[in-house]
């Protein structure tokens, strides 16, 4: 069945200092001063709104695209889920103490909150994102991968499983490359195959792999018509051409068309609560817009759509990236996790333990339809007038967003669609 998807997993990667035989195996009880109780009289009575992370997640995903922008090749795609960055590195952050915490928390855009209102808002971000919907599935969840044999603090436990619906496994870590394809395997089939080989060259002190992962599959509320569907040139660059397979509709649209910030704007819907901006710069404007580009603009242009009359050609296309996210995180302050003074003492007071990797990888591909039958239903009133006309025949950047929590599920940059 031909669709249009959207897939992602971020892993954190945990490293112990060193494995003390008598560590293992264990059970000693530690008392925690933190501990507060989540039982069956959790209500949802004062709890945060899943809209108070929207503007710092957003503000993240925008230092994330400078930062990993910066880093790409020339030519290169950039995709990624801001959604599951950010909430794996929250979910890391009920670990963490100190330092560490502060810096996560504040390169987060956190600085107004503390750590249980971050908690509650993810808790009711998943709960809100768990009302699935038909022609859509979207499917965001958390795994954490524990060494046999290691007992992370129960506060830490606890919180995973209540607040990001984290399922807690052990794995093997001594036996790395089991453990991997165990990690893999569990990745691969919540993506539906579409990510697979996540993890690779698992350290043999892991200790713990914290697990994101994010799968979207939608259905354009107005589906292109194949027949319509030509090859054409897509502009790389100035020297540089490629050939697509251009899809092309003429229907009414959100549009905007903004001349002082060089851009052009289109808002492709998914069935259900979702759907692509698509944002096209002005002919050799990209890299100024992208030095500009911010969450205001993108609440600006959502403002300021207006439907009309689109003649809109789009290339069909399928690419992956993936990017280690150990430098860019540090660029951006978090520095402590990774170091050996790193403070994660909410997961083990008795071990040391620091980030040894944060790795992301992601795919998207984008077809005319869902359902071959929806193109024939959707019929459309056109004026008389001329349509405006919305080549993607050079880069151009797409948000994936989610209306109903606000969330930026993914984000990228699309330079060359035959790139794989
Ligand atoms: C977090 O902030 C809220 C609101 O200011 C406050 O009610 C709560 O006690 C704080 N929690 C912690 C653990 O500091
Ligand atoms: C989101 O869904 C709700 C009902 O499920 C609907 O009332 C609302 O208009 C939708 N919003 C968008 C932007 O599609
Ligand atoms: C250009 O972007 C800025 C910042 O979002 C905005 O204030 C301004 O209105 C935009 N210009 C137009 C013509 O929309």
């Amino acid at each position: 069945m031909r669709s249009i998807f959207a897939s992602c997993a971020v892993v954190v990667l945990l490293l112990a200092a060193a494995w003390a035989d008598h560590h293992e195996h264990h059970d000693h009880q530690h008392h925690d001063p933190h501990v507060h109780h989540h039982g069956p009289e959790h209500s949802h009575e004062g709890e945060m709104s899943c809209h108070e992370l929207s503007n710092p997640n957003a503000d993240f995903a925008f230092a994330l695209y400078k930062n990993l922008n910066a880093k790409a090749e020339a030519g290169k795609n950039i995709f990624y889920s801001p959604l599951g960055i950010s909430t794996a590195l929250s979910m890391l952050s009920t670990g963490a103490g100190g330092d560490t915490h502060s810096q996560l928390f504040s390169s987060l855009g956190y600085g107004a909150l503390n750590q249980s209102q971050v908690n509650e808002a993810f808790e009711h971000l998943f709960h809100m994102l768990g009302h699935s919907q038909e022609n859509q599935k979207l499917n965001v969840g958390n795994a954490v991968a524990v060494r046999t044999g290691f007992n992370p603090q129960q506060q830490f436990q606890k919180d995973v499983k209540h607040y990001y619906s984290g399922d807690i496994f052990n794995v093997d870590f001594t036996k790395p490359a089991e453990a991997a394809a165990e990690i893999n395997t569990l990745i691969a089939s919540k993506t539906q195959d579409k990510i697979k080989d996540m993890v690779k060259d698992l350290d043999a002190a892991t200790a713990m792999v914290l697990i994101n992962y994010v799968y979207f599959r939608g259905q354009w509320e107005k589906p292109f018509d194949s027949k319509h569907t030509k090859k054409a040139d897509f502009h790389v660059d100035e020297n540089t051409k490629v050939e697509v397979d251009m899809m092309s509709r003429t229907g009414r649209y959100d549009f905007y068309q903004d001349v002082d910030n060089h851009t052009t704007v289109i808002l492709l819907p998914y069935k259900g609560n979702s759907s692509m901006m698509v944002v096209l710069p002005d002919k050799g404007k990209m890299k100024e817009v992208e030095e500009f580009i911010s969450k205001e603009h993108i609440h600006h242009w959502h403002d300021s759509l207006r439907r009309n009359s689109v003649d809109l050609h789009m290339p069909k296309f399928s690419i992956s990236a993936d990017a280690s996210l150990d430098s860019t995180l540090k660029e951006l302050g978090v520095t402590d996790a990774f170091g050996d003074n790193a403070d994660f003492s909410g997961i083990s007071d008795e071990i040391k333990l620091k980030v040894s990797k944060v790795s992301h990888q992601a795919v998207l591909s984008v077809d005319e339809t869902g359902t071959e039958a929806a193109a024939a239903t959707t019929v459309e009133i056109m004026p008389m007038s001329m349509p405006d006309i919305m080549e993607l025949n050079r880069p151009f950047m797409i948000f994936i967003l989610k209306h109903s929590t606000r969330s930026i599920l993914f984000m990228g940059k699309i330079n060359n669609p035959t790139a794989v």
